[in-house]
């Protein structure tokens, strides 16, 4: 059983995991401020932004981290990287350099008996347009042939990471999050299908991963060739980025964790395994920028469009046991934290191959943490 931690916001730098990285520019007027890792890096200049990163990707995570994890119980991490750390040209603000410090972070995980993923977590042009992709913004990945030729060269790049240190790294996730409001599925497919015969080609062992890319359970046979061997199903759950699931009771969000396995239990069985390759303990999006840095909330009605709160109270409000400070959770607040959290480790642990929790480590929010 996967018992995972992901070590996000790491080498794909996010604003609400590190806000403090992008405070330098809140001198700027609202409009020029960075927003992700592509604008960070341009407001910078490679020069500036390389000392920066490097400073963050030699402090942000070590190796005790790593061992308190294991210490826990924990016994895989997915770590996500940006395909600039594979495959860059002059032209893009982004600075590369990662490989080292990811290779000291296999090193640490071998030490310790930790198994690896690396997961492909952000793609030339974007495969969804959030700020995890390392670009906010209209994605567009799969509408040139120059971007899918560069993921499958950063993934033949990260084949052969994974194939030097086959004793430590477990599984390769091909994409992370591609958007199936952008392209149909049978696109993302025809990708998936090229990445698997590179991927085998190189490292011949491995899980192969791919990601729901947010479609329902009963459509995700249209995602699988059956001819693939140790192949992996990614789903994300999360229970706060729509203004009904944030307006669900305490009671209704923990129903709900068994609701959406029920399905994903029945393709488990019957197809591919499933991971759970993120969740948290997070049923609210009060925390500072998860929908994006300079970006509202749903709970506060102040996300743009929104016309009103959404929350299960007459009141909704980002502070107390909706704010940053744990400190000030109530007892009631953190029985519940305690009980949703176990809610979803119980049913991945059961019904599927496993899960990762999301994330490691954050500044300021608490039920990503
Ligand atoms: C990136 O991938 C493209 C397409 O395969 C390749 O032509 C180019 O040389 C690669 N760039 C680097 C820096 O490896
Ligand atoms: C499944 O993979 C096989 C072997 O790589 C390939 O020949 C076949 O075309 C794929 N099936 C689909 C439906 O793409
Ligand atoms: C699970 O699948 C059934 C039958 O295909 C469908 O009716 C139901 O809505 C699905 N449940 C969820 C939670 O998506």
């Amino acid at each position: 059983i996967i018992r995972g931690v992901n070590i996000g916001g790491v080498f794909l730098i996010e604003p609400f995991i590190k806000p403090s990285l992008f405070d330098q520019f809140l001198i700027l007027n609202e409009a020029d401020r960075p927003v992700d890792e592509w604008t960070f890096s341009a407001t910078l200049g490679k020069q500036e932004a390389r000392k920066q990163l490097e400073e963050h990707w030699n402090t942000f995570v070590t190796k005790e981290d790593l061992e308190t994890l294991a210490e826990y119980g924990i016994n895989w991490i997915r770590i996500p990287i940006g395909y600039w750390a594979f495959n860059i040209t002059d032209d893009e603000p982004f600075v590369d350099g990662q490989i080292p410090y990811i290779e000291r972070m296999l090193e640490w995980a071998r030490d310790i008996g930790l198994k690896v993923e690396l997961d492909l977590h952000g793609a030339p042009g974007s495969q969804n347009g959030f700020d995890n992709s390392g670009r906010r913004g209209s994605p567009q990945w799969l509408h040139s042939r120059t971007n899918i030729d560069r993921t499958l060269d950063a993934l033949s790049k990260m084949s052969q990471l994974a194939a030097e240190w086959e004793d430590v790294v477990y599984g390769i996730q091909i994409m992370n999050e591609p958007s199936r409001w952008k392209w149909p599925a049978a696109d993302i497919f025809k990708f998936y299908n090229e990445a698997y015969e590179l991927v085998r080609g190189i490292s011949p062992d491995t899980y192969f991963m791919i990601h729901d890319t947010f479609l329902s359970p009963n459509d995700w046979p249209s995602l699988v060739n059956t001819t693939w061997t140790n192949a992996l199903m990614d789903t994300h759950i999360y229970q706060m980025f729509d203004e009904y699931v944030v307006s669900l009771d305490e009671s209704a969000h923990i129903d709900l964790v068994a609701k959406m396995a029920e399905n994903i239990t029945i393709f488990d069985r019957s197809q591919l395994g499933v991971v759970v390759g993120e969740f948290s303990a997070a049923t609210h999006d009060c925390t500072k920028y998860i929908n994006g840095l300079g970006r509202g909330s749903r709970w506060e009605g102040t996300l743009e469009g929104m016309d009103r709160p959404h929350c299960p109270f007459d009141t909704c409000s980002c502070t107390g046991d909706y704010g940053s400070n744990y400190k000030e959770f109530s007892t009631h607040y953190k029985r519940f934290l305690r009980r949703y959290v176990d809610a979803q480790l119980a049913i991945y642990d059961r019904e599927i191959l496993g899960w990762f929790y999301w994330n490691f480590k954050t500044e300021g929010a608490p039920e990503w943490d």
